[in-house]
């Protein structure tokens, strides 16, 4: 183990090094959602952005809140400034974002309102997200792995159903279960959509992908397996076989929100280097239930790190403890909250990188 240790690392990018097996004495850092309200230098660019979603079509733009807390903070990864709900934008159904209150979607109910959908996605509305990705991969200097990412198809799945967020997903998982030839078109376009976007991504300068499955949890096995296992692995293997440049070897990051004692089910994929553990999910009992070749991200409570003082700091500890002998990325369990004070993110790094293992 030592010796592992005092190896120069495969990749000068400490992030993508670590998705290579590699364990390092210092965790490379990043957070999800660590663009976004939390930061000062956010809320102004985001007040003169228009919507939402224009914001995340004006390539200028995009990357800038992107770059915002490299900048402030310096973290190991930057993460493509977009939002999972692009793609059903894309594929034609009616997207908005109200302010504060979250997404709103013309829900999909039937066949009629299924039919409604593009069979695949206009790919000149998600052309600004390429372009802020290749802006990216220029203004990107140093050790910064950049990451681009799509929302698992259950996940987007529930949104276009429900027409909003929250809740226990009641909606699509009745939809499944009363409909299920018809969820699962659904299912199968957002794959192919999925995968299709996620390796035109890698073509613009993504490096690494990440797979936000946020509502796996609210599955019973058969329909965990199904709905949100099989669909992801189809899309590794299909990005795999899809992307020109990088795609071999691209490595993607898989955050399977509330899988629990399922989270093995992720084990197999071509591809997938990395679990994402939720905040619930003790790192122990995760890398006993994974093999050693996949690396381990996250998990600080996003709690502690808005609370700070000693639950940061015993929270800090303790992730770091739990995730010994691993190849560990550390990251939150879920996003950044807005209400998160700034000082309490440059805290959190400072202790991560002040301390050695
Ligand atoms: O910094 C980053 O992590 C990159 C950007 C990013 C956003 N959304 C920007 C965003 C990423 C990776 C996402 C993913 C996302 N979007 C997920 C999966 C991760 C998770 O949090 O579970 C989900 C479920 C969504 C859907 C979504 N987008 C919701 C439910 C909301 C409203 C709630 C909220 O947090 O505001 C959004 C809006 C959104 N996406 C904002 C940002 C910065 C806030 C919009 C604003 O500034 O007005």
């Amino acid at each position: 183990m030592r010796d592992q240790l005092s190896r120069p690392p495969r990749s000068s990018k400490p992030l993508l090094a670590v998705l290579a097996g590699e364990r390092l004495p210092t965790p490379p850092i990043w957070l999800m959602r660590q663009a976004g309200r939390y930061l000062p230098e956010y809320r102004e660019i985001r007040a003169r952005a228009g919507s939402f979603l224009e914001f995340c079509y004006t390539p200028t733009l995009a990357a800038e809140a992107t770059l915002q807390p490299i900048r402030r903070f310096g973290f190991d990864a930057a993460i493509l400034f977009s939002d999972i709900l692009v793609l059903p934008d894309a594929l034609g159904q009616r997207v908005t974002f109200e302010a504060g209150g979250g997404p709103r979607l013309d829900p999909i109910t039937d066949g009629r309102t299924f039919a409604r959908l593009r069979d695949e996605p206009d790919w000149k509305t998600l052309a600004p997200v390429f372009e802020t990705l290749d802006h990216l991969r220029s203004a990107l200097l140093g050790d910064v792995a950049l990451i681009g990412f799509c929302g698992a198809p259950w996940t987007v799945a529930s949104y276009m159903i429900a027409g909003e967020g929250g809740g226990d997903q009641a909606l699509a998982r009745l939809f499944a279960y009363r409909q299920p030839r018809l969820f699962s078109l659904l299912i199968e376009r957002l794959v192919e959509a999925s995968s299709e976007y996620l390796a035109r991504q890698l073509d613009a300068g993504a490096e690494v992908l990440q797979i936000f499955d946020s509502w796996a949890g609210v599955l019973p096995p058969a329909e965990f397996e199904r709905w949100c296992v099989a669909p992801i692995a189809a899309i590794a293997a299909k990005v795999k076989t899809r992307a020109k440049a990088k795609a071999p070897e691209a490595p993607i990051i898989v955050f399977p929100r509330g899988a629990g004692s399922q989270l093995a089910k992720f084990a197999d994929m071509p591809g997938v280097a990395a679990i994402s553990l939720d905040t619930a999910a003790d790192p122990c009992l995760a890398a006993r239930a994974l093999p050693h070749r996949l690396a381990l991200q996250g998990n600080l409570d996003p709690l502690a790190l808005l609370a700070g003082g000693s639950a940061l700091d015993e929270g800090v500890e303790r992730t770091i403890a739990g995730f010994d002998g691993r190849a560990h990325i550390f990251n939150l369990g879920h996003g950044v909250q807005p209400e998160t004070p700034v000082e309490h993110v440059e805290r959190l790094i400072a202790r991560v990188r002040g301390r050695t293992r």
